[in-house]
């Protein structure tokens, strides 16, 4: 943070001046917290693009270069070597774990995979074709109510819980989304097992049945686990700036989260990895190769899906690691898929193309994460649900800094454009 550089508004030929912050690596911001006060006006960011909501320091992006890290460390080098669990408690305690941090925190999640058996009326109430993220919303916030010393709405006393609350999130996120794919199916629900590791436990939820242990091949479990991975945290993104919002009032953990897979529901945002399959799809099934869709995308009639992001004017670094992942865990399973090929087309012939360039239009992690969850075995509607166990984490995280450092409800302003004040007009004079 540097107080020496300040920067000046004139508004109505008076001159204000707003100390400038830099963070640590170089974003700068003007600290107009005072800006109101000082001159009566607000600033208008719908979208909040120009806007910084807090100060944090879990995760770093730079869209220009493409650059994503978690706690400082780039996400190529985590996604070579690191676990969903290792970077789960890098992301929510600021450090690394080392070897016995990492076990008690495996154990601890591990522990925590079950449901308590009156969930079955829960999971009763709903309708078979409920959409899995409506589900898994309610259920978080029902959730709370089953450990309400977890769920105070007490600050105090909900962050005293909150190693608890945390590995119990991260646990029963993935067994509340496997019985949620269980009930759409029609099948019976499937205990947790605690010798198995986390994305095995998941993998064994969804797919084993009474007669037959299902074992996920490795590379079936490690794709997933790369999944989770790349997903954990994104900066303050929709459902994370929603769920920071709603912790803002004070409100618990659960309630804080299931708000978050609420935001996360939407086509902009969790919704497109399901998005591109049915785009690659359709494509596949028009017999194009990807140049018809193309023409179409330029021609304003389509949008690209998995192409372009908000942030990225670059390479989304988790889609370059995708897409190889994409090709290992096919290749594995001895499978082709004829979409892959399709989405090599579309990215060649994309990134060649000045309409694309010029926009600076590059994969994001949807693009290929598709392609990998419908090889495991994951059903298209499940896609954002898979999404929210990843993101689960960097909720968390995103939580706990909130409760520890601010006391501030989020209460944004608005340029009203209503009508101005207008008298009440009786109901036989109304036309
Ligand atoms: C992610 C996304 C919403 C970002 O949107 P944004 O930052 O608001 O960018 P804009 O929608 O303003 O697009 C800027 C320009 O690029 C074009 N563009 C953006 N994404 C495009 C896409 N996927 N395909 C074709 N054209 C696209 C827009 O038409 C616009 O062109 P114009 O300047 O000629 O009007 C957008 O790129 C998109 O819809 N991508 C597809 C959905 C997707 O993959 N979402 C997942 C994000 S992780």
């Amino acid at each position: 943070m540097s107080e020496n550089q300040t920067a000046k508004i004139i508004i109505e030929g008076k001159e204000h001046e707003y100390p400038v912050m830099i963070g640590s690596e170089n974003e700068k911001a003007i600290d107009l917290r005072q800006f109101r006060k000082e001159t009566g006006y607000i600033t208008f960011d719908d979208g909040y693009g120009n806007t910084g909501s807090c100060l944090s320091n879990i995760t770093f992006i730079d869209g220009e270069k493409g650059i994503l890290r978690y706690r400082g460390i780039p996400i190529e080098q985590l996604a070579e070597k690191s676990s969903f669990l290792c970077a789960a408690y890098l992301i929510i305690y600021g450090k690394l774990p080392n070897e016995t941090d990492l076990n008690e925190f495996r154990k601890k999640v591990a522990k925590k995979a079950h449901l308590h058996v009156d969930f079955k009326h829960h999971f009763e109430g709903f309708p078979k074709a409920a959409h899995p993220m409506a589900v898994l919303s309610s259920m978080l916030n029902s959730l709370g109510s089953y450990y309400p010393h977890m769920s105070t709405n007490n600050r105090e006393q909900d962050l005293e819980q909150f190693d608890e609350t945390a590995a119990l999130l991260i646990s029963k996120v993935r067994t509340i989304a496997a019985a949620t794919y269980r009930m759409n199916m029609g099948l019976p629900f499937i205990y947790p097992r605690k010798d198995l590791r986390y994305v095995e436990n998941f993998l064994h939820m969804m797919f084993t049945e009474p007669y037959e242990q299902y074992i996920a091949p490795k590379e079936v479990s490690d794709a997933l686990d790369l999944f989770f991975l790349l997903h954990a945290d994104h900066e303050q993104n929709c459902s994370t700036s929603t769920v920071r919002m709603v912790a803002s009032s004070g409100a618990n953990l659960f309630a804080s989260v299931s708000a978050g897979v609420s935001a996360l529901w939407g086509p902009l945002h969790g919704g497109a990895n399901a998005a591109v399959v049915k785009m690659l799809q359709e494509i596949h099934d028009s017999g194009d190769d990807g140049s018809r869709y193309i023409r179409a995308a330029k021609d304003g009639k389509a949008r690209l899906m998995g192409f372009g992001h908000r942030v990225y004017k670059n390479y989304d670094p988790r889609a370059t690691i995708f897409g190889q992942a994409a090709e290992r865990v096919l290749k594995a399973l001895g499978r082709e898929d004829p979409l892959l090929d399709i989405a090599h087309h579309l990215e060649q012939a994309a990134l060649s193309d000045d309409y694309f360039i010029q926009r600076k239009l590059y994969p994001n992690v949807d693009f290929y994460s598709g392609i990998v969850l419908k090889a495991i075995g994951i059903p298209v509607e499940m896609f954002t649900v898979m999404f929210a166990i990843g993101r689960m984490p960097g909720w968390i995280a995103n939580w706990k800094e909130m409760a520890e450092t601010s006391t501030k409800i989020h209460r944004p302003r608005q340029v009203y454009t209503g009508p101005t004040i207008s008298d009440y007009t009786p109901i036989e004079e109304r036309k």
